[in-house]
This record gives C-alpha cells, structure tokens and sequence, in this order.
C-alpha cells in the first residue's frame, strides 16, 4: 500500500490509487496507480479503448470509480455535493471537442463559470477573460460567437475559459484530433506555454513532438493498465514492453 498523504502537505497534486472501474463487464480501468507533482507534465499515450479517456474523467470525477482513491491536491474526492463541485473546479479539462456555448460570445464563454462558481463581480472576470484570451492569441475574437472561429481558434477559446476557473491541474484528452492539421500547432503551442509556466498537466495526444518537447513523463496504458512510465526519451528509444514497442511502431512509421 501506498502511505497516507499529510493533508496540508501534499507532495502531489494528483494522486490515484489503486483505481479500479468497469463498465458492465468490460474492466476499463485496472489499478490504477499514478502520482503527479506539481508543475509535472505528463503525456499518456495508448492504443485507443484502453482507458486513457476515462482515466481522465475520473480524475474530475466525470465517471465514478468503483474501488480506490483519486485525490487532488491531498483531498479525496468526494462522492458529491459542494464539495465536489469545489474539488472539480480545481481541475481544469479541454476535450477533443470544442464544447463552447453555442449561443454565448467568446467573452462570455469565458467569464460564465467564473461569475457563477466562484461568484467573481462581471467587470473582474471580463477583465481577466480578457487577458486570458489575449494569452492564448485571440483577444480580437472576444465579441464574436463560437461558430464564428476555426476550430484551432475555438479550441484556444476553451483552454482560456478552463484557465479562468485558475484550476491547479489541467487535462487535456487528445486537444488537436478534431483539427484539421494547419490548425494543430496553435494550440499545442498554448499547451507548451502552459507547461513552461508550470502549469501541472495530464495530456493525452497522439503529438509526439509535443510528448517530446513538454512532457517530464509518458504514461503509456494497454487494456486499462499503465505498463510503462518513463521520461520522453526513455520511453521512445528504449520502450520495454512489447505493447509499447508494437504501438510505437504503428505510429511513428507513418
Ligand atoms: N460510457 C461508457 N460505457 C461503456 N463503455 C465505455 C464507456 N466509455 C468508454 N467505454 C469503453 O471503455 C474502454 C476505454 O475507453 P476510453 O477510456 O474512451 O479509451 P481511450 O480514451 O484510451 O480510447 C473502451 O472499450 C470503450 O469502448
Ligand atoms: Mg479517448
């Protein structure tokens, strides 16, 4: 067993232990035993179906576990409640798909959640919105509606309006795969920004240049496990598992 954590002295910010999930009969995640330090980057690479999504969920608790313990910054997550909503507004997430409000400005988007979870008076979080959005270059978009942007400016849209809820961890669940590919680096470029600020991040992408240039460790998981975990240069030169070697072959063959 892992030992106990000192509540107000958390050495990592995210923490899973022992994690166990299946839907119906399929077990999707497999004791799941991942720690992440603050201002730690992490890519998690694999084939797809075997976990990485949901892994991510349940890091914000988007999907119950079944046995085990996921902490955020030395605190379980609770079953529900206030607390939980407290807890999940510390973890940022950006997904494959843009996930705007299709009827709100830019701005807005941005500023919602802040005004509504965190209670922010409107002139404080448009101005901060607005600094993000300058942060992740489009600032010039701030009036306009989502549909409005190309997909690479939507998507820096949704990693401002998760930095506004000033979350501690960011995940991101494969960013760039719904972008055509012109529109990629825009983004991978805010995301490597991030990590050189310290911003603590789980990334699942299949980016390997990214994985490359940002990550401190890749976390490579087959059938709902992790099989292997190691710096960037470590993991693409010298992967151990087979699995890992099979899966590196697929994609950086082509
Ligand atoms: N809501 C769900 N209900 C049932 N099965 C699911 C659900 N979400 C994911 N799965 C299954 O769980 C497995 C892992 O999925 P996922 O976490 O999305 O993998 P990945 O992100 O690595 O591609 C897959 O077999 C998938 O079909
Ligand atoms: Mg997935």
């Amino acid at each position: 067993m892992l030992p106990p954590l000192v509540e107000d002295n958390p050495k990592y910010l995210v923490e899973l232990e022992h994690v166990d999930k299946h839907f119906g009969n399929l077990h999707v995640l497999k004791d799941i035993n991942l720690r992440v330090k603050k201002g730690e980057v992490l890519v998690i690479v694999g084939p797809s179906g075997s976990g990485k999504s949901t892994m991510c969920r349940t890091i914000n608790r988007l999907e119950t576990i079944d046995s085990g313990v996921i902490r955020i910054d030395g605190q379980t997550l609770p079953q529900e409640g206030k607390e939980l909503a407290q807890l999940r507004a510390e973890v940022g997430m950006v997904f494959q798909s843009f996930n705007l409000f299709a009827n709100k400005t830019i701005l807005d988007n941005v500023t919602l959640a802040p005004i509504k979870v965190r209670g922010m008076d409107k002139t404080q979080a448009e101005r901060e919105a607005m600094d993000l959005l300058s942060r992740v270059g489009v600032a010039s978009q701030a009036s306009k509606m989502p549909s409005q942007l190309s997909g690479g400016q939507q998507q820096r849209v949704a990693i401002a309006r998760a930095l506004a809820m000033h979350p501690k961890v960011m995940l991101f669940d494969e960013p760039t795969s719904a972008l055509d590919p012109e529109m990629v680096n825009e983004v991978l470029d805010v995301m490597v920004e991030l990590a050189r600020e310290g911003m603590t991040m789980l990334c699942v992408t299949h980016e390997m240049g990214f994985a490359r240039k940002a990550a401190d460790r890749i976390v490579f998981m087959a059938d709902g496990q992790i099989l292997e975990q190691d710096t960037p240069e470590g993991f693409f030169e010298h992967p151990k598992t087979e699995r890992a070697q099979d899966f590196l072959s697929k994609i950086l063959t082509h």
